[in-house]
């Protein structure tokens, strides 16, 4: 898979031009335009705020519960028209016998756009998205997205809340599961790829749903890592790592956006007009429309920068939020603040062109009801061939972080294998946290996908363990973990004895993360550690497949125990995937999408960081930038993973030692597969500008591809730096390139690989 021909078709050799000179002009379709012109021409005040307005359904919530509008209300203002959009409604009943409120019963007959939140799957679960990402597959993530928006519009919904795009640097942040990790590059060629799949070829095709990137902007760098606190973050973090990935899905063609419930540097996303208007709307030229997240229009009051709704709701319009998501703020203000001239009815139009545009290029004028069909309702979802896709991104998604003395690939034949710990047999957790419409408990277990694998069944003893966690309701505020039951573990240590190799399913419950899941530990909860401890001095031949959607503290374990498997949240065929990689049947080839601590106290922790004018000497020095109790360095970088074979890098060449601008510096490396069996890498090519206008990170990933030799087989990579590669947004608030001495880094992560530089006349 040549990742660097990927990026360059998804965007538009742009990723990072952020000159609005160079932007290209994105197209718009003048029948389109002209029909919301004759639209807008008959629409009334009150029914362009009804467009601006977005409602949940009352049976299914996804933030605080709605205040104010009863649900008679809301139907008698669907059938008025006010009301342009719906959130969570599903199902192709639902959604039609909503829709006809609308369309039946407005005068307008203007269809609403129905959104939800598919993050990772609908009915077939795909594995969360920070493992998807550790595939470093974006086709991978396209594919999968292309499944879950088959299923989604399958069910009478056009639009999804994702991709989730958030560059997220500390993993006590419970949203950390939704995004692709740390980097910003591997994190734009996802950001694509998954608004690719979500919107297809034609949007107007019955199975393709509109993309909604958010959140816009700095979610992931909230103070403390709990959800919703502050962000206060340089215009230098924000255009050179923040932004990326949101400007690849604007190239991509993402036709919606969503604030994030952040402020940045005291101004809430939902009124930054800096980010909304100079940025979005108008340097990347992006002409979908803007919806805030849940109440975020309604939270500016308790931000305190509005005394009440209707300031609120001028602020919020004027900075560029087009569509009010459960904050009950457009509606009952924006007229009157129109009749006052605080709103301009410009911005009013300019928001409802944006909304009507998308209903048009779903199709929805054409036919309100194109989406809901009950035999695609039926066939389309959580069928054989989607349970297939996913596990074949979960398998691919999966990180070999140790496996000393082989431990790894079992035996499928005369192997006793002792299986311990809960998440060994629950068919939940798997499922993932943002699981949209997953049948609960629908996932094939660990436990299950072992026994599917081998020969013999019985070979295998499954140990409970003590019970890990109770609580695991959607809305549970805490999660109770069992610290004081241990009466189970005695046992889990007996089947550990008597087997040839103990395989234990330990991390996090799902809900542990996703929104409002923020922890201040990240070590295994509950007894988890005291189980591994006390199994580990029964039996040394121990694999810890670790279930997970953050990065988590397991040193105690990487030094001691002889195999991890980093098995994530993978979805519906989890336990079948991991399975396929604990057997051998698949050579493990994820790599992490972001740093493992080896304690919360280095977070946030990431590879690209800065160099300090006192980087650590290794030396024992004090007066440099060090911890006294603990080393700088993750346990286990970004990009790093095992496989069951070994490769050896060699014959690093660059095609000049120095390049002019404009110029491209070929790179080539050879990497020989030196073990026994067929395997993948990914090949990973890192940069630092070693001076700049404004300080550079020490590595920066630049392109990789992911290869796959036979045992004994060598492959020459090649890669090609552009000029464009080069650029970051420096001190003169310009995105270029600026001239001098660059290293550069081929490797199998970002830590190992062969050194060579190059200057940049
Ligand atoms: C709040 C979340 O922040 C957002 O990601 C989600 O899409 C909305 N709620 C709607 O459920």
């Amino acid at each position: 898979m040549k990742q660097r021909l990927f990026v360059v078709i998804l965007l538009s050799l742009s990723l990072f031009s952020f000159n609005p000179d160079k932007e290209p002009k994105r197209q718009l379709n003048p029948a389109i335009e002209a029909k919301i012109t004759d639209l807008l021409a008959k629409m009334t005040l009150d029914e362009k705020m009804g467009q601006l307005n977005q409602y949940t359904s009352r049976w299914e919530m996804t933030g605080p519960a709605p205040q104010g509008t009863s649900n008679q209300q809301m139907l008698d203002m669907i059938k008025s028209g006010m009301v342009g959009s719906m959130l969570n409604v599903t199902g192709v009943d639902a959604t039609r016998k909503a829709q006809k409120l609308a369309v039946e019963n407005s005068r307008l007959k203007i269809p609403m756009i129905f959104g939800y939140d598919v993050i990772h799957g609908y009915e077939t679960m795909f594995p969360i998205p920070l493992a998807e990402a550790a595939s470093w597959e974006p086709e991978l993530a396209r594919k999968s997205a292309r499944i879950a928006a088959i299923e989604t519009s399958a069910s009478g919904i056009q639009w999804t809340f994702a991709p989730m795009v958030d560059v997220a640097r500390d993993a006590r942040w419970g949203r950390f599961m939704e995004g692709s990790g740390e980097d910003p590059y591997l994190g734009s060629l996802f950001a694509a790829a998954r608004v690719k799949g979500f919107q297809g070829d034609d949007l107007s095709a019955s199975n393709t749903i509109a993309a909604c990137v958010k959140h816009f902007a700095a979610y992931g760098f909230i103070e403390a890592g709990r959800d919703y606190n502050t962000v206060d973050i340089s215009e230098s973090t924000l255009r050179n790592v923040v932004l990326p990935p949101f400007k690849a899905a604007t190239d991509a063609g993402a036709l919606t956006f969503m604030n994030a419930f952040n402020e940045i540097g005291g101004i809430p996303s939902t009124v930054n007009s800096h980010l909304l208007r100079d940025i979005l709307k108008g340097e990347w030229n992006f002409n979908g429309f803007v919806v805030s997240d849940w109440n975020s229009i309604g939270e500016l009051l308790i931000h305190g920068v509005a005394a009440d709704k209707k300031e609120a709701a001028k602020l919020a319009i004027n900075a560029g939020s087009d569509m009010d998501m459960e904050g009950n703020c457009y509606v009952p203000n924006l007229k009157k603040l129109v009749e006052e001239g605080s709103v301009d009815v410009k911005q009013i139009d300019d928001a409802v062109r944006r909304v009507l545009r998308v209903k048009y290029l779903l199709g929805l004028f054409d036919d309100p009801y194109k989406y809901c069909d009950e035999n695609r309702e039926k066939t389309l979802i959580l069928n054989k061939e989607n349970l297939a896709a996913s596990r074949e991104a979960a398998k691919r998604s999966i990180v070999l972080l140790k496996n000393e003395g082989q431990l790894l690939p079992l035996k499928k034949d005369g192997q006793k294998i002792a299986l311990i710990g809960e998440l060994a047999a629950d068919k939940d957790v798997p499922l993932g946290s943002w699981r949209a419409k997953a049948i609960p408990g629908s996932a094939v277990s660990l436990l299950e996908g072992m026994k599917n694998a081998v020969a013999q069944p019985a070979n295998i003893t499954y140990a409970k363990g003590p019970v890990y966690v109770s609580g695991k309701s959607l809305f549970t505020v805490q999660l109770e973990f069992n610290t004081t039951d241990r009466t189970e573990i005695a046992e889990a240590v007996q089947v550990a004895k008597s087997a040839d190799v103990v395989v234990m399913a330990l991390g996090e419950n799902c809900f542990q993360t996703g929104e409002g899941r923020c922890q201040t530990d990240i070590k295994l909860k509950g007894l988890q550690q005291e189980l591994l401890e006390a199994v580990y001095a029964a039996n040394k031949n121990v694999v810890v497949v670790l279930m997970n959607g953050r990065p988590l503290d397991i040193s105690w374990m990487a030094k001691n125990v002889p195999s991890i498997v980093e098995a994530w949240h993978l979805g519906s065929e989890a336990g079948n995937a991991i399975a396929d990689v604990l057997f051998g049947d698949y050579n493990p080839a994820g790599k992490l999408p972001a740093s493992f601590p080896r304690t919360v106290g280095q977070v946030p922790i990431y590879y690209n960081h800065k160099s300090s004018g006192r980087p650590f000497d290794g030396e024992g020095n004090v007066f440099w930038s060090h911890y006294t109790d603990a080393p700088n360095d993750a346990l286990f970088p970004f990009g790093y993973g095992l496989s069951y074979t070994t490769f050896d890098y060699s014959d690093l060449k660059i095609s000049s030692s120095t390049i002019s601008r404009g110029e491209k510096l070929q790179v080539s490396v050879t990497v020989k597969n030196t073990g026994k069996v067929a395997g993948e890498d990914v090949v990973q090519l890192y940069i630092r500008d070693l001076i700049g206008s404004i300080t550079r990170p020490v590595k920066e990933l630049k392109c990789f591809e992911k290869i796959s030799l036979k045992s004994g087989e060598s492959k020459v990579v090649h890669f090609t730096l552009a000029e464009n590669d080069l650029a970051f947004w420096g001190a003169d608030n310009q995105f270029k390139a600026e001239p001098g001495d660059f290293k550069l880094w081929i490797g199998p992560n970002s830590v190992d690989g062969l050194e060579t530089s190059f200057k940049l006349k």
